[in-house]
């Protein structure tokens, strides 16, 4: 967590990602909890907090059963508005990661906190026309929350729900191209393992041992973890859900 002008917060070891983006459905929820549970289970104390009114993490979260609890812990911060910020520095010590899951809303008050505090932006985006046009405003706020208050801020970009022809691969180019946010190497692609993990109150580790959703999600989090400098460790097995 970074020392910030305007939050007086203090210097921690605990890392914090904001993922946020003004464009609606584009992997948001999907990307913080199939990270959030990937990281829990490489061993690190990980935290999401859900940030949006239509608390999908929350819900997410709450198809766990008891005996096989989602890898990471999710709270509920969506009715705290931009005082979530107060709870997160409650928090921070007693996780390695923390993540917040923001609400498609780059008006609202809350990405801007979160960009404040945070020490990586991910800005998850479909590789189409409308994801590309929307992200502008996403880019605009994290670079201006990198120069007014958080220059450690790493902003990046996350093609999600991947699919393929020459649309996705002109749009891809284009999100490659952009001269001030880095896309990270890793893609998610557009697979039903991911929507599937949900009805299980789990990541994807729990549908199957050997599957391409684990393969991007697993390459995803090793970008994450060398990102903020913290050393990459062998995930634990989830225990497979029955169906
Ligand atoms: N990689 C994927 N493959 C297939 N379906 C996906 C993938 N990622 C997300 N989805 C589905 O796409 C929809 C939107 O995803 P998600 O809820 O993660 O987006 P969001 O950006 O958080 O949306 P909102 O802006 O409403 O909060 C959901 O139905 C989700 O299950
Ligand atoms: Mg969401």
């Amino acid at each position: 967590m970074a020392t910030k002008q305007q939050t007086q917060t203090p210097p921690s070891e605990t890392r914090i990602i904001a993922i946020y983006n003004q464009k609606g459905g584009c992997g948001k929820t999907t990307s913080a909890m199939e990270l959030g549970g990937t990281i829990a289970l490489r061993g690190y104390k990980t935290l999401i907090a859900d940030l949006d009114p239509q608390q999908t993490a929350t819900t997410w979260n709450g198809q766990a059963s008891d005996e096989q609890p989602f890898p990471a812990r999710v709270t509920n911060l969506h009715a705290m508005g931009p005082r979530f910020t107060n709870e997160i520095q409650k928090n921070v010590g007693d996780f390695d990661v923390i993540i917040l899951d923001c609400p498609p809303a780059i008006a609202s008050p809350i990405p801007w906190a979160a960009l404040q505090i945070a020490d990586l932006g991910i800005i998850p985006i479909i590789p189409v026309l409308d994801n590309v046009w929307a992200s502008k405003e996403a880019k605009e706020i994290g670079l201006r929350a990198q120069r007014e208050f958080n220059p450690s801020l790493q902003l990046r970009y996350l093609p999600s729900l991947v699919s393929r022809g020459r649309l996705f691969d002109h749009c891809m180019k284009v999100i490659s191209d952009d001269p001030d946010i880095s896309k990270f190497k890793t893609s998610i692609s557009r697979r039903n393992a991911f929507p599937e993990s949900q009805a299980y109150g789990a990541t994807v580790h729990a549908l199957a041992s050997k599957s391409l959703a684990i393969t991007e999600i697993e390459n995803l989090a090793t970008e994450v973890l060398e990102l903020l400098g913290l050393p990459q460790r062998a995930g634990q097995a989830a225990t497979r859900r029955k169906k």
